[in-house]
């Protein structure tokens, strides 16, 4: 079983403008998969504000993956990839080329997105779109690889078991 969080990062969500929809579905693709979600929050799109929870959700040591959703685009509040940047210790690039390898057969506009993934401390972090449907599609690529990715960061005995 792994522990997730969820950060929404949306300036509109958190403004209560739009209802965050992307933060529940990753919620329910999850517990559906019996794995745990320990925090959901929203922030806007402002760097420091996503590098602070960032920090604090990897430095508890208690969540394997922090899944974010949204600011990985164009636009000039997009940040998040940026933010996730400052947090991380190591990169982990092949996590978001499968992303948009795997969703570039949906739509040319999976080559819009910005996001990166990397591992801080314990935690694997993992930028998804915004989007409701592009984020679980996104989700749904790595899903079959993250059991071992978070064995790996731990340095399980047993992921040797999955070479
Ligand atoms: N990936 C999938 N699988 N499906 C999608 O519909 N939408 C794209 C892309 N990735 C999409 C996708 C679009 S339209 C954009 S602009 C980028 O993700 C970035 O989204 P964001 O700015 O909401 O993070």
């Amino acid at each position: 079983m792994m522990f997730f969080s969820i950060l929404t990062i949306s300036d509109r969500s958190f403004s209560g403008i739009r209802p965050d929809l992307s933060g529940p579905a990753l919620f329910q693709y999850i517990t559906e998969r019996g794995h745990n979600v320990l925090c959901a929050s929203i922030v806007p799109d402002d760097l420091n504000k996503i590098h602070d929870v960032l920090l604090e959700w990897c430095d508890t040591g208690e969540n394997d993956i922090i899944l974010t959703t949204g600011g990985t685009g164009f636009a000039p509040r997009d940040v998040t990839p940026e933010a996730t940047l400052s947090v991380i210790e190591k990169n982990a690039p092949g996590l978001p080329e499968l992303m948009r390898l795997e969703s570039l057969k949906k739509t040319p506009h999976a080559a819009l997105s910005r996001s990166v993934a990397g591992i801080r401390k314990q935690t694997l972090i993992i930028n998804l779109p915004g989007s409701p449907r592009a984020a679980v599609e996104n989700l749904e690529i790595l899903f079959p690889l993250l059991e071992h990715a978070v064995e790996l960061i731990k340095n399980d005995p047993s992921s040797e078991a999955h070479h």
